[in-house]
C-alpha cells in the first residue's frame, strides 16, 4: 500500500482507509462475524494449548490476529507494555497473566469499539497486570516518549498507511532498552490480483502487506537493533513472521 504521491490526495487516502478500517472492525466487535473457530483458531495460528485453556469464549471468538506473539519470558522486570492494534484483547489477557501485578498495560486501538469489547470481555486479572484502554492510531501515538518497557502488537503495522510512522512511534514510546515483539505479515512477491483489484482490501489485513526487506528498512530508519524477523507461518495469500528487536540507545 502506497498510496498517490500528491501529499494532499495522500492524507485524504489515509483518511478514508483509516476510516474503513474503523467501520470494519466495528462491525467484527459488535456483531460477532469474526470467522468461528474460537480454541481451534488459536490452536492452528500457533497458541500453546495451555495458554488457549485459561481464556474466555467472548474473547477468542473475536480473535483478528496473524499468530503467536506474547513474549514468554524476561516480562519480571516490565511495569508498562504497550499492545498496538489491541482488537479485543486475547493477547492483551495473555500479556496481563504474565506480567507482574504491579505492571501496567496500555491497549491502543484506532476503533473504540474493539476497546469496548476488550474492556467486557478480558477475565478479571488479580493477579495480574491493569490494562487500559485508549483509543489512538499508532501512527501518532497519544503517549509520551520513553515509557515502555515492551511494545507489542498482532497484525496491526499491516493495517497502517504509514508504516514508517507506526515504526517511529513505536520506537518513540520505548524506554531505551525496550523491546518490540509483533506477530505480522510480509509479502514474497506481488500480491495477488484478487488483492490488489479488491478496492476494500486496504481495511482487510491483507492490501497493505510489504516485503520483509521493506519492514526491515522501516525499522532500521526508526532507530531499531537486533532485528529478528523469523518462523514463518503461512497466512492467506501471504506469510505471517514473529518480529524481535530493540531500541539501544
Ligand atoms: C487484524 S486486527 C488484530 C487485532 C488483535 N491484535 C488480535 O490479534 O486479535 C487489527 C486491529 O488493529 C486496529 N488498527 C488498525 N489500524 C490501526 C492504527 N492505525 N492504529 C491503531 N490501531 C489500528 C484495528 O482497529 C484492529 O482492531
Amino acid at each position: 500500500m502506497t498510496g498517490p504521491r500528491n501529499s494532499a490526495a495522500q492524507s485524504d487516502w489515509a483518511a478514508q482507509i483509516k476510516g474503513r478500517i474503523r467501520q470494519r472492525y466495528t462491525r467484527l466487535a459488535r456483531g460477532g462475524t469474526f470467522p468461528t473457530g474460537g480454541a481451534q483458531r488459536l490452536l492452528a495460528a500457533g497458541y500453546p494449548a495451555d495458554a488457549v485453556d485459561g481464556l474466555l469464549p467472548a474473547l477468542m471468538d473475536a480473535y483478528s490476529g496473524c499468530g503467536y506473539a506474547v513474549p514468554e519470558s524476561g516480562l519480571e522486570n516490565i511495569s508498562v507494555a504497550v499492545e498496538l492494534g489491541a482488537g479485543a484483547g486475547v493477547d492483551t489477557a495473555l500479556l496481563a497473566q504474565r506480567l507482574p501485578p504491579q505492571a501496567r498495560i496500555i491497549a491502543v486501538d484506532l476503533t473504540p469499539a474493539m476497546l469496548e469489547r476488550l474492556r467486557t470481555s478480558l477475565p478479571p486479572t488479580p493477579e495480574g497486570a491493569l490494562v487500559f484502554a485508549v483509543a489512538g492510531d499508532m501512527e501518532a501515538l497519544p503517549l509520551p516518549d520513553g515509557v515502555a518497557d515492551l511494545v507489542t502488537a498482532n497484525a496491526a503495522f499491516t493495517l497502517c498507511t504509514d508504516k514508517a510512522a507506526a515504526f517511529a512511534e513505536a520506537y518513540r514510546v520505548l524506554k531505551p532498552g525496550g523491546h518490540l515483539v509483533a506477530r505480522d505479515l510480509i509479502r514474497e512477491g506481488p500480491l495477488p490480483r484478487e488483492v490488489l483489484e479488491d478496492p476494500l482490501s486496504d481495511a482487510t489485513s491483507l492490501g497493505g502487506v510489504v516485503t520483509q526487506a521493506d519492514m526491515e528498512k522501516c525499522l532500521k530508519t526508526a532507530g531499531f537493533s537486533d532485528i529478528r524477523i523469523g518462523d514463518p507461518r503461512p497466512f492467506s495469500y501471504v506469510v505471517s513472521v514473529r518480529l524481535e528487536t530493540r531500541r539501544a540507545d
